[in-house]
């Protein structure tokens, strides 16, 4: 299984070095973050990787392809040939350069987790934050941190859509006011539950688009199939008083019925809704991960 990374601002050991923007670890992030650069990134030192790192990911790529199909969405599908041959790591610059000519993107070499407003900064301009190192073969199943699969296999096929590629930007420019209005946490609970773990409905059933999901063999054909988790329509509001587990594979997913609707949910101010989720939360508290609403439209599989 794939851990994910918890937006958790700020507090936790790293503090003070900076690259905390996710997850409540004990230990400090690997990577090397005496290379980066002030807005962090980081040249790809693509000649470092060995024939094992390679290794790594044509295994980990060619077990998650043959799993997508009646499981990711379409878009991503259609996108993640864009990435080059499966037979070893791709160089950033040359899934950039197909990036920039179907969106504007472009994909940044970073060395790992980046602090918060470094991360809405490099999104608000349309570049996507790439770990330029690969797990250790006995984490094939299971890292703690994101690394170059995830954020490549996982993120970088929808940036090729021109809707989600414009969520994206939207999302970084609003993180960016976020900090300023102190409401990180309640945004962070956005990109869990759409960038890493949202589900879209389609005429043929629910599909995946988060990459914390694409990206993982486990939790690819249970969030899709097992009847255990919640399913729930995507409500701004519901989503930002959701508690999200950052352990185990998620109790609820939202589920969106387009990258428009997405995209379109999301335009409005935020100032006036983080107002009233915080009263609402105050009042009723925060809604735990896999608890249900009454009267909240859920989707069922079969
Ligand atoms: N509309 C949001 C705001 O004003 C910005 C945003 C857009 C945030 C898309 C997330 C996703 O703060
Ligand atoms: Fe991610």
């Amino acid at each position: 299984m794939y851990r994910r990374f918890a937006p958790v601002v700020g507090k936790g050991v790293n503090q003070g070095v900076a690259p905390v923007t996710y997850g409540t670890g004990d230990r400090p992030p690997r990577g090397n973050y005496a290379s980066a650069r002030a807005d962090y990134t980081c040249e790809q030192d693509w000649a470092r990787y060995t024939a094992a790192d390679h290794d790594t990911y044509r295994r980990l790529y060619t077990r998650q392809l043959q799993q997508l199909p009646g499981r990711a969405c379409d878009e991503f599908i259609a996108a993640v040939q864009q990435l080059g041959t499966p037979d070893r790591i791709p160089r950033f610059d040359e899934v950039s350069e197909r990036l920039l000519k179907a969106t504007g993107w472009q994909i940044v070499g970073v060395p790992g987790l980046i602090p918060e407003e470094a991360f809405f900064a490099l999104l608000a301009a349309r570049k996507f934050p790439v770990t330029d190192w690969i797990r250790q073969p006995e984490e094939f199943d299971y890292v703690v941190e994101p690394d170059v699969f995830h954020d490549l296999f996982g993120h970088v096929p929808l940036l090729f859509d021109p809707v989600f590629a414009d969520y994206m930007q939207a999302y970084g420019a609003g993180g960016l006011k976020a900090s300023r209005l102190d409401a990180c946490e309640l945004l962070a609970r956005l990109y869990w539950y759409t960038v890493e773990f949202g589900l879209i409905a389609t005429p043929q059933g629910l599909r995946a688009y988060g990459a914390g999901i694409l990206s993982s063999a486990g939790e690819l054909p249970y969030s899709v199939h097992s009847p255990e988790p919640q399913r729930v329509a995507f409500g701004l509001q519901r989503l930002m008083r959701s508690r999200y587990r950052i352990d185990t594979f998620q109790a609820t997913y939202f589920v969106i019925d387009s990258f428009q609707q997405l995209f379109d949910a999301t335009a409005p101010d935020f100032t006036p809704v983080y107002a009233e989720v915080r009263a609402r939360i105050e009042r009723d508290g925060e809604v735990e991960a896999g608890q249900a609403l009454p009267g909240e439209r859920l989707f069922s599989v079969c």
